[in-house]
């Protein structure tokens, strides 16, 4: 694993930060990034990714999204403990599965990665909370995952790791409370944001050739998603 030179941060012009990077390029090594480095990330930086995720669309353009950087380290360090806690029932049934002969190695890497971030989870400079609304008492991720990915581009463009998380949302109402958002304004995901600690890649992923299909679906019948995992 190589490792990412350390960044000035006193030096970076935000304004330029990330503006050359071709949108598909950008598009195809947005990875997963859970190992980061402890170092501040500029207010300016957090406002500039988040700022890109208000770009995105949303239904009636109604941009129900609100962002929450929580930076101070002792909320982080209560934030990560749930996390972990909440974490470790979830991943064990993949970590059982992973010990069995024949589990790929894109999957122990995965793993792996998940595990990593639940353990240095306090020491990632920003957690960001993305928060919407609710329609007839239900939360909508769908109207926030555009944004979320739009934020989760942005960080790649600016040279930031990051990755998706929603385990909180087993102890959503609690977190929610502790952010200070009201009842119609659930989150819905939190992005461990920081300098990565391993560059950028092309992540893995199935060729386009095998889903996609013009006219009609000539594919097998889906698996259901718990079979994959
Ligand atoms: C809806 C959603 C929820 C996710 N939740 C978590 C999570 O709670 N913890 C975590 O470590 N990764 C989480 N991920 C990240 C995925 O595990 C990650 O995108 C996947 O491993 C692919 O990584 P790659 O892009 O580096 O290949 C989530 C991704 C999505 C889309």
């Amino acid at each position: 694993m190589s490792a990412v030179a350390d960044i000035d941060v006193a030096c970076i012009d935000v304004a330029t930060l990330g503006e050359d990077v071709p949108l598909l390029e950008g598009i195809r090594t947005a990875c997963a990034i859970r190992r980061l480095k402890p170092d501040p990330v500029p207010p300016a930086l957090i406002r500039k990714v988040c700022e890109a995720g208000t770009f995105a669309a949303s239904g009636g353009n109604r941009q129900p999204w609100c962002f929450i950087a929580v930076t101070d380290p002792a909320r982080r360090a209560w934030f990560a403990d749930k996390y972990r806690a909440a974490f470790r029932p979830y991943i064990q049934p993949a970590i059982d599965a992973s010990k069995k002969p024949g589990y790929p190695e894109w999957r122990h890497k995965i793993l792996a990665g998940g595990v990593y971030l639940s353990e240095h989870l306090h020491e990632a400079p920003v957690h960001l909370f993305v928060a919407g609304w609710t329609r007839r008492g239900s939360a909508q991720p769908q109207g926030l995952y555009p944004a979320i990915q739009n934020v989760l581009l942005a960080c790649r463009a600016v040279g930031l790791g990051a990755s998706l998380t929603n385990i909180h949302l087993t102890f959503r109402d609690e977190v929610d409370r502790w952010l200070g958002l009201p009842e119609n304004r659930p989150s819905i995901a939190m992005l461990p944001i920081g300098w990565p600690k391993v560059p950028y890649r092309r992540p893995v992923r199935a060729s386009i050739d095998e889903c996609l299909y013009f006219d009609h679906y000539t594919g097998e019948e889906a698996r259901d998603s718990t079979e994959a995992s």
